[in-house]
């Protein structure tokens, strides 16, 4: 059983996968953390306790049991605010005071099999490919009247515990939340290096490492979205952790909106991590019997370094997160016409790119941006969600026909959350919008953003998108997010309400794509926001595949797709051959690169075919074939970061390996020409006593040859130059 308790010592025990987490209740009914690592034996492990206390500067409860017990020098499960610990707090409960003291002791618990749900928000689940227990511990305060109840599932395949607090108010009075993180992990050490992932538009998910430093160091978003300034998502490791040893550990926080994970290094050298919704512009009025659930943390440890971290998030998200039909059914090759035309097609413009599309073998055609109401550029029309049948001369259903007649399935962009100024939505209902009454409201890219948390303006959409989606035979929907949230004010909630918005946008965000993948299950779901803006687990949950970047480069998507690999699997990273010179950067680069770089993910076009040379076309064939045959590895397969571009400027190579072992897909890729240099590159991941067959040149190599000696990469490499080896098992 993952989880035990030992009720004579009153220790909780975890074991996720191999990594063991502890806690005690102590001091009468403080709950400590003791451990969380990789596999021990003994439960009491409460002699690590540290023994130092800041005398007379860190605050001694009465109710202690005995000698220097200071909520300020012990590690917490569930730090709070205001009663003797002063480091960062994860729990602040404002009573009818004013005061926000806040000290949790605990009252029961249970366990259970599996998982349950979140209400109102997307979380892993379990199945047979991993199953979990759930501890509920029950924490009170006992003089507001806060109910905390402490979630920790503890998954049984993976190395995995999925974190969730929910407070409930057994007062009569009314309380308010000041702060509500998901988690709090304190460690009993600090020499950790910080990575994290940070970024723009079109370069999004940068990795940065650095030490960790005392004080606070905080890692953010408030612009009401994951952002693709940074990423839900941070690892502590050891300072000497690499691709394949050291300690580490990940933080994952599922959720699309203001974020934030802080970390404390305090006095003592310990290291405190906090993670959840961001307390900037946020308050929660909680109503007697009213209860507010955080979102789900998911934290993974590794102790044999940062590989082995991301595959075990990359496991976990494909088969415990992601969803529906197309987690595992095979994704079509796609072909966008965004770049390929951006605002002007008409309808046979698109049947001539899906006319060369079927004849190279791309399964889909998806019809971006412009379609509806009168948008012909991105100045209208978000809203009308009604299609512009002069424009595509004719109705959708017509279209669609036309496309699928070719053998081709139809997908479709959307951007539902947003409201042009200029569109018949916007008259009809100019309050619809997030807005401050009195103050002039900020667009970007010429649009507001919808009221999310309004039950008319998600009713409104759903109705509308119904429509559309049911008239015809529509395989995908692309769901764009192209502003970020400001003046986040609601028309419907009350001024007591207004600080809880930015989470009720979510909340609604959360409830039409709820209703609408059930609505429409065999729908493929493609997230995007301005590309990654939006790269975060709880989008994953609703749609299993997000367009990683705008970015369409293929020399600074490995760059991207780099970072994002961290914690986000291949089969969730679309990524497209678009043209040369790419239209973000300018830069030249082979048909055959774009091609090696965008196959690391779920894999498509964004050009216009109808341009495209013999040699080019060629060249589609045999990526799409490529494509099918290492389906399996890529998207089911283990995920290896051989060699960074972070860390080595000139070139970067990553690999495949099937969930069998028979067969590995090595990607290299040069990113500036190093002259007269011999590459040489270790391959991971293989069994060391087959024999693997370099299927190009017909070379034989012993796994642990490939591993240890490496492969000599014979050739001269040029800016942007690639090659792709697939190895297969001899039999
Ligand atoms: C965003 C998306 C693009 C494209 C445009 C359409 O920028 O990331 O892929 O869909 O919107 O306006």
């Amino acid at each position: 059983m993952p989880i035990k308790y030992n009720n004579s010592k009153k220790i909780f025990r975890l074991d996720a996968g191999s990594s063991t987490y502890i806690m005690q209740v102590r001091e009468n009914g403080y709950l400590i953390h003791l451990y969380y690592g990789s596999y021990i034996s003994d439960d009491d492990v409460s002699h690590l306790l540290a023994n130092h206390v800041n005398a007379a500067f860190s605050p001694l409860p009465p109710s202690r049991e005995s000698g220097l017990f200071s909520l300020d020098t012990q590690p917490q499960e569930y730090s709070c605010n205001g009663a003797g610990d002063f480091r960062i707090s994860a729990l602040s409960v404002k009573m009818p005071s004013g005061n926000t003291a806040t000290e949790l002791k605990y009252k029961s618990h249970r366990i259970y099999d599996g998982k349950a749900k979140l209400e109102g928000l997307p979380a892993t689940y379990v199945n047979d490919d991993s199953k979990a227990q759930t501890l509920e511990i029950m924490m009170l305060d006992s003089l507001s009247g806060a109910e905390v109840v402490l979630a920790y599932s503890a998954f049984t395949a993976h190395n995995a515990i999925a974190r969730s607090v929910k407070i409930t108010n057994t007062s009569k009075d009314a309380l308010r939340l000041q702060r509500a993180y998901s988690m709090t992990l304190d460690i009993p050490r600090s020499d950790f290096d910080l990575i994290h992932f940070h970024g723009k538009h079109v370069a999004e998910r940068k990795f940065e490492r650095k030490s960790l430093i005392h004080g606070i160091q905080s890692i953010s978003s408030k612009r009401g979205s994951s952002s693709h300034n940074h990423n839900p998502f941070t690892i502590l490791c050891d300072k000497t952790a690499t691709e394949t040893s050291g300690e580490a550990f990940g933080f994952s926080l599922v959720y699309s909106g203001n974020f934030a994970v802080d970390v404390e290094v305090d006095c003592f050298d310990y290291t405190r991590v906090i993670m959840g919704i961001n307390p900037t512009d946020f308050e929660w009025l909680l109503e007697s019997d009213q209860s507010f659930t955080t979102p789900e943390v998911v934290t993974v440890y590794s102790a044999n370094g940062l590989g082995e971290l991301s595959q075990t998030y990359h496991h976990l998200y494909r088969k415990n997160l992601c969803k529906g039909p197309w987690r595992d059914a095979m994704r079509p090759i796609l072909v966008n016409n965004w770049e390929a035309t951006y605002f002007g097609f008409d309808d046979d413009k698109l049947v001539r790119i899906a006319e060369d599309a079927a004849n190279l073998g791309i399964e889909m055609l998806v019809m971006d941006d412009g379609w509806f109401g009168n948008r012909n550029d991105d100045n209208s029309s978000l809203g009308d969600w009604f299609v512009n049948e002069s424009k595509l001369n004719g109705d959708l259903d017509s279209l669609v026909k036309r496309i699928n007649a070719l053998g081709l399935k139809f997908g479709i962009w959307y951007e539902p959350e947003m409201i042009s100024p200029i569109s018949k939505l916007y008259d009809a209902h100019p309050d619809w919008c997030l807005h401050v009454n009195g103050r002039d409201r900020s667009t970007g890219r010429q649009q507001l953003v919808l009221d999310m948390s309004r039950k008319d303006v998600r009713d409104y959409l759903f109705d509308t998108m119904s429509v559309v989606l049911s008239s015809t035979n529509i395989a995908y929907v692309k769901w764009d997010f192209n502003r970020n949230l400001s003046e986040v004010g609601s028309d419907l909630l009350p001024v007591e309400r207004q600080q809880e918005v930015f989470h009720r946008y979510i909340l609604g965000l959360y409830d039409l794509l709820e209703r609408l993948t059930t609505a429409f299950p065999n729908i493929l779901f493609e997230g995007c926001s301005g590309g990654g803006g939006r790269f975060d687990p709880a989008m994953l949950y609703y749609s299993p595949q997000i367009w990683t970047s705008d970015n369409t480069d293929a020399i600074e998507r490995c760059f991207i797709q780099y970072g994002t690999s961290f914690v986000y699997p291949s089969s969730t990273m679309s990524a497209h051959v678009s043209a040369s010179p790419n239209h973000q950067t300018g830069r030249v680069t082979s048909f055959e690169t774009r091609g090696n770089v965008a196959m690391a993910g779920a894999f498509g076009y964004e050009l216009d075919l109808n341009h495209l040379n013999d040699n080019e076309k060629a060249l589609i064939k045999k990526q799409v074939n490529d494509y099918h045959k290492y389906y399996h590895i890529i998207n089911f397969g283990d995920f290896y970061r051989l060699i960074s571009p972070y860390e080595n400027e000139r070139y970067c190579a990553w690999e495949y390996v099937s969930e069998d072992k028979n067969e590995a897909l090595f990607t290299f890729v040069s990113i500036r020409v190093v002259i007269n240099h011999t590459y040489f590159v270790k391959l991971r991941g293989l069994d060391k006593d087959k024999i693997y067959i370099d299927t190009e040149t017909g070379a034989e190599y012993h796994g642990d040859t490939l591993m240890n000696a490496g492969l000599r990469l014979n050739g001269w490499f040029g800016d942007g130059t690639s090659i792709a080896k697939y190895f297969k098992v001899k039999v």
